[in-house]
């Protein structure tokens, strides 16, 4: 089975309505003229810009970039899965390092928030990835694989098939080093193992995994070539749509 190579744009915060606006009217019309069914292009704007993505976005697939576990409640400041699910929302990022490390994010609470996701028929996009420190202490697998085993806890094979994973490096993110495609490869080829560890070969050739950290135009094509790299989940190259449709490019 040949896997879907997969570009997603994580805006984080940045972009307001307006500026979402502008960013779909150039993009619809450079995908109105360059189709391929084999590819999925996503972007994930704020909360307040979903909607008005979502109404405007025909070829890309519009993710939220956090949601709570709890169907609803005393949360100030929370989105739940439903209120996503209303405006027609199917994919979500959970886990990403920032959410991590600035809002306390664990694996254990990305793993309530997977479940939701699942009860209510959507699709994560669950980001592992392991710190500076970890990195030079060589603990990078170690890192990963505890990311994998809590963050999937009790889902069952027949949800995490149809999942989207994103190894990004924390030292790689937003800092201009990426990590080499070999070293980018030898990871996203170990998450696939360890997924097939956790439940079967069969799991683990269904499952999307991208790399995230400092991609951009120049770099993006070493990454698709890789076996194991189904795409890319791009922070600050997204943000232009001159740079998004360069990167896109490589799809076509
Ligand atoms: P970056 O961010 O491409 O700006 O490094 C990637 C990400 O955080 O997903």
């Amino acid at each position: 089975m040949k896997r879907k190579k997969i570009i997603i744009g994580n805006w984080k915060m940045n972009k307001t309505i307006q500026e979402t606006q502008k960013f779909f009217e150039t993009i619809n019309s450079f995908l109105a003229k360059n189709k391929n069914e084999d590819y999925l292009l996503g972007i994930a704007p704020s909360y307040l810009s979903l909607q008005v993505a979502k109404n405007l976005s025909k070829e890309v697939l519009i993710a939220a970039q956090n949601c709570h576990y709890e169907e609803n409640g005393a949360f100030t400041g929370e989105v739940s899965v439903t209120m996503l699910q209303e405006i027609g929302i199917h994919y979500c990022i959970i886990g990403h390092s920032e959410r991590r490390s600035y809002y306390q994010e664990t694996s254990e609470s990305c793993n309530l928030k997977i479940k939701k996701l699942f009860e209510k028929k959507m699709i994560p996009i669950y980001c592992v990835g392991e710190t500076l420190q970890q990195y030079e202490q060589g603990m990078t697998k170690e890192t990963i694989y505890s990311q994998l085993e809590i963050g999937l806890q009790s889902i069952p094979k027949e949800d995490v098939e149809k999942m989207i994973f994103a190894y990004e490096p924390v030292w790689s993110i937003g800092t201009g080093k990426n990590a080499s495609k070999e070293i980018a490869e030898d990871i996203c080829a170990f998450i696939r193992l360890m997924i097939e560890n956790l439940y079967d070969q069969e799991t683990a050739k269904k499952v999307l995994i991208q790399y995230g950290g400092s991609v951009k135009p120049s770099n993006i094509a070493e990454y698709l070539n890789q076996s194991n790299i189904d795409g890319a989940l791009v922070g600050g190259a997204s943000l232009k749509e001159e740079s998004f449709k360069e990167m896109i490019s490589e799809l076509f």
